[in-house]
């Protein structure tokens, strides 16, 4: 049985992750948190479904190793094409993804029901968002694109300037002057919320850009809550970093995506 003490898992493929996991912290600041990057692997984005539900299992199962009582599958790949494997092969664990918050957040968000979703080829080819949205939003209009030049511009930390916007604009141009009614765009990727600055100077103020991070923190409270696996008031919060490839880049990289320092000390190397 999984006690309220025990931790929350949290894995991505590498850290873009980390944007979901400040989320989680700011809603649930007496959890304790183990974040998970499968930086050796990234990005997942590019790899073929069969791949990322074995990597997926493989990370999950370390978490599950150390005890946990939650696992959230920041990934939108990994959370596109093996949540459901997830589910069944660690029942009773309890699982979120973020792809259903992400399409919540973006139906809540759009009046015109046209939505512009974009991410890595792996999660518009699975059809994942697509099918989620429609499932709340039977008459939406989406248009989707993969934008996959973003992960490596993030993880370069290059979020602004006239590469990163003329990159944008390639990606984004035709599908918002195609279909002016377009009223939202989700990203429906890690990596993409540390661009947000520049997508809105692309989009223009028109349209809001929203992700899954806060609505997955959202739904894990209240899941945490029904199921009485909640910190209790007491508790500390913390968070233990873990990464299957070099601790100093993950340190690096990821202090840009969690929005405050992360030390490479603090990063333990595992093998999964
Ligand atoms: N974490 C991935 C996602 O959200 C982006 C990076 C990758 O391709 O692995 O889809």
């Amino acid at each position: 049985m999984s006690s309220a003490t025990a931790p929350v898992g949290i894995f991505d493929s590498g850290v873009g992750g980390l944007t979901v996991l400040q989320a989680l912290r700011h809603r649930l600041p007496r959890e304790r948190f183990i974040y998970l990057g499968d930086t050796a692997r990234l990005p997942y984005g590019t790899k073929s479904a069969e791949s990322v539900v074995r990597y997926s299992t493989q990370a999950a199962s370390f978490l599950v190793g150390c005890g946990i009582k939650y696992l959230v599958v920041a990934c939108n790949t990994a959370s596109s094409v093996a949540l459901k494997d997830l589910r069944e092969r660690f029942e009773p664990l309890p699982v979120v993804g973020v792809i259903e918050p992400g399409a919540q957040a973006a139906c809540e968000s759009s009046r015109s029901g046209h939505i512009a979703v974009i991410a890595t080829e792996g999660t518009i080819r699975g059809g994942a968002y697509q099918n989620a949205i429609a499932a709340k939003l039977p008459n939406a209009v989406l248009a989707t694109r993969a934008c996959s030049l973003f992960v490596a511009l993030a993880e370069e930390g290059w979020t602004e300037g006239e590469i990163v916007e003329g990159t944008a604009r390639r990606y984004l141009s035709d599908p918002i002057t195609e279909d002016p009614q377009i009223d939202t765009l989700l990203l429906g990727c890690t990596h993409f919320p540390v661009l947000r600055a520049t997508l809105h100077r692309v989009v223009g103020e028109r349209v809001p850009i929203v992700d899954s991070a806060h609505t997955t923190a959202a739904v894990l409270a209240a899941d945490l809550t029904a199921r009485e696996l909640h910190a209790s008031p007491t508790q500390s919060g913390s968070v233990r970093f873990l990464a299957t490839d070099s601790g100093e880049r993950f340190a690096r990289v990821g202090s840009l995506f969690l929005g405050e320092r992360v030390a490479a000390e603090e990063v333990e190397l595992v093998d999964l």
